[in-house]
């Protein structure tokens, strides 16, 4: 599993990973089988550590399925495995955090066998962490017969089509902090969208390269080849992005700042830009009228501070009201539409945040890629 969840304080934030995984253990359970369930949270380096416990959890899951959720207080060696041996069956436990062992990161051999000796099958449903070469997503399956669960399916057949036949009319939005973090994803979706829209701070370093004057944004000094050279092979292939038309600027992104919307060739000097204005979005939705699919990735403007969030707000809303597939990735995005209350309204919402990213890179994640019958869903 990927139980990855934000926490605060041992509270859970957003339990959305949780919920999207509970179709695949009602389905292992009606089957009878013993649940043991493997997760990472945080990045505890290979300590243990007090305050990235799974147990919070296995208390949310057995909330959500309706039944005891037991905890262990490893995820190896022989009191585990004590306890594994005393399941009955349809009978559910959670380990403990994977991260806690330095063999998980490291992918340590002996570290996968003895996660591997607990159990008869692998169930791999940890899409979010499927980019990652770990014990616990690569290791176990070298010794187990090793399979795609329901909500690793779900992400693979969905996103999957984007990539190897996608619907058309094709959009896409991509919005976010750094260009530099999204160029693979830019570059490997240019190729198969009919319109591609760019907003955010990656706007900026666009507009930059083209030496328009963002005041004091957010760009990528070091990005600025990178970015021309990106507009100029969007063109050559008649794909020149959509890009703001207005913004949203303020001095700082503080609650209560004093804002103003301007022209995106007006942009103050002394001012940033901090999300897009209603012309922008207009245009947006203008582009995905009439799509089949639209993908989206990255919030339109600085989500986390009012008013910086009603650029990504809008979209949203408009996306919702739309007969196109509307398919969502991205951590912020998603924590974005979260707190807007409209995540239920998109067709497809994906729970990777940098696997999300890989895969519509067109790399290969080797977690799927470690599974039996990866051959047919592989497909860089
Ligand atoms: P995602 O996780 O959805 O892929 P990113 O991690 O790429 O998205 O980017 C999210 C971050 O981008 C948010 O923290 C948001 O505040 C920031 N951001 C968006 N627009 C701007 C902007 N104009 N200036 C500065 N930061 C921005
Ligand atoms: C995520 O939240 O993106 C996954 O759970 C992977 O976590 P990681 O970036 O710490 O490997
Ligand atoms: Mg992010």
């Amino acid at each position: 599993m990927d139980f990855n969840v934000p926490m605060d304080h041992g509270r859970i934030v957003d339990d959305t990973r949780i919920r999207q995984a509970v179709p695949t253990i009602k389905a292992l359970r009606e089957r009878q089988a013993r649940v043991i369930l493997l997760t990472h949270l945080g990045r505890p380096d290979g300590n243990v550590d007090e305050s990235a416990r799974t147990s919070p959890l296995a208390a949310r899951l057995s909330e959500l399925l309706e039944v005891p959720v037991g905890h262990a207080g490893d995820c190896i060696g022989p009191e585990v495995e004590a306890e594994v041996a005393a399941l009955g069956d349809a009978e559910v436990l959670m380990l403990e955090n994977v991260r806690f062992h330095r063999g998980e990161t490291r992918n340590d051999p002996e570290f996968a066998a003895q996660l591997a000796r607990l159990a008869d099958v692998f169930v791999n449903d940890a899409f979010g962490t499927a980019h990652r070469a770990h014990a616990s997503t690569v290791g176990v399956a070298a010794h187990l017969p090793a399979v795609a669960g329901l909500l690793l399916e779900r992400e693979i057949v969905t996103l999957g089509r984007i990539m190897r036949d996608p619907p058309h009319p094709l959009v896409a939005i991509i919005g976010g902090s750094k260009i530099s973090t999204k160029m693979g994803v830019l570059r490997s979706l240019l190729g198969r969208v009919d319109r591609l829209c760019i907003a955010g701070a990656m706007a900026c370093t666009l507009f930059a390269a083209r030496g328009m004057a963002m005041g004091h944004s957010l760009v990528e000094e070091d990005q600025l080849e990178t970015a021309r050279s990106f507009l100029a092979e969007a063109e050559g292939r008649n794909r020149a992005p959509f890009l703001p038309l207005d913004a949203v600027v303020a001095a700082e992104a503080k609650p209560g700042v004093e804002v103003q919307t301007v022209d995106i060739k007006a942009v103050p000097p002394e001012s940033k830009v901090l999300d897009v204005g209603p012309m922008t979005v207009e245009q947006f939705l203008r582009a995905c009228d009439g799509a089949a699919a639209v993908v989206w990735n990255g919030p339109l403007g600085v989500y986390e501070i009012p008013p910086f969030d009603q650029g990504t707000h809008a979209l949203a809303q408009g996306l919702a009201g739309s007969d196109a597939q509307t398919i969502i990735g991205g951590g912020d995005l998603v924590a974005a539409l979260q707190e807007l209350g409209i995540v239920d309204r998109m067709s497809f919402v994906s729970t990777g945040g940098g696997a999300t990213l890989e895969f519509l890179e067109g790399k290969t994640l080797p977690g799927i890629a470690a599974l039996k019958d990866a051959g047919d869903v592989v497909h860089a």
